[in-house]
């Protein structure tokens, strides 16, 4: 070493010590994250609770919106792998198309968090950990308080309309599934139809206003896979004259701020909760990734239910 590096060396080292600091302190976790979109509030929560974790945790988040559309988050996910950032965590539109992505990651030695939604690959090595909610378990927390509200009526047949999240999304596959498993039981539960509303308000109210059109009057219950399509198709039955939250029981998933003013005002009747706050648990498990510590294949969040009929003591509580 020449006598200038020595010296700046010698600097660097008295700084360090005299501000007590490390002398080579560690260069920031870089992050790329590729979100689905902003299609419900739930998302504006979710990416707002990742970048507020990243920065309080002084992480670089690379953060790319795919809007909804798979192509974008290949393409992001292939940019991060370019720009070799320290770890790849994603929250996948749809569930399927996963593998040659995740395989160029896996070739580049970055590894990947699966955030909020799963994907279906072949080789679960592809991804180290997936954090997130389980679907599945909120749609039978959806039908389980069908079937005990259907009690009040043992004789009546009851009429569900369902609006389906984002075609091929982890969340609409499994609420659908974990509801139907449940509703099974009674058999004076049918579903009459069943589309999809995108996760979106917009989408929520034109589907519904299409159910209303053709089933009328027959319809006793809406089931919506979020609380923002949900929201959506409660403006198209008040259009249609009818009163949400007693002429059509509305159900619905997530348990945002929106849900909870519409069950205090009567108008939807349950929401299942659907954490979106996954910013600190995000960085905490990339950091472990990243310096190769163990951590548990699946993490899942913990959650609730909420009846109208606690949605006024509750509310004041709600972060999201
Ligand atoms: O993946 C979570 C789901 O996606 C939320 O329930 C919904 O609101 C969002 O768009």
């Amino acid at each position: 070493m020449n006598s200038n590096r020595r010296t700046v060396l010698a600097a660097a080292c008295l700084a360090a010590f005299a501000f007590n600091v490390p002398a080579f302190a560690a260069k920031p976790l870089v992050i790329g994250f590729s979100q689905v979109g902003a299609e419900s509030e739930w998302r504006t929560a979710n990416t707002v609770s990742i970048k507020d974790a990243a920065k309080k945790e002084g992480v670089t988040l690379k953060f790319a919106d795919a809007q909804q559309k798979q192509e974008n988050q290949v393409k992001a996910i292939r940019s991060f792998i370019a720009q070799r950032v320290d770890l790849i965590a994603f929250s996948p539109v749809v569930e399927s198309g996963w593998d040659t992505v995740l395989r160029e990651a896996k070739a580049a030695k970055i590894p990947v968090i699966l955030t909020d939604r799963a994907v279906n690959v072949s080789d679960p090595s592809l991804y180290a950990t997936f954090l997130g909610s389980d679907f599945v378990e909120e749609g039978r927390r959806a039908g389980r308080w069908l079937l005990e509200r259907a009690k009040k009526t043992p004789d009546a047949a009851i009429n569900i309309v369902e609006l389906q999240g984002t075609v091929g999304s982890a969340p609409a596959l499994d609420r659908k599934k974990g509801f139907d498993e449940v509703i099974a039981a009674n058999p004076k539960l049918k579903v009459i139809r069943s589309q999809t509303g995108d996760f979106t308000r917009a989408k929520g109210k034109e589907v519904m206003e299409a159910f209303l059109k053709a089933e009328g009057k027959k319809i006793n219950v809406l089931y919506a896979h979020n609380d923002d399509m949900a929201i959506g198709a409660i403006q198209a039955i008040e259009e249609a004259g009818m009163k949400p939250g007693k002429d059509i029981v509305v159900i619905s998933i997530d348990g945002v701020k929106g849900a909870f003013e519409a069950m205090i005002a009567g108008k939807l009747n349950v929401t299942v909760e659907c954490n979106p706050l996954l910013g600190p648990q995000l960085m905490q498990l990339a950091r472990d990734v990243v310096a190769n510590k163990p951590v548990p294949k699946r993490v899942v969040t913990q959650e609730s239910v909420f009846p109208a009929e606690v949605a006024a003591k509750e509310f004041p509580n709600r972060k999201y």
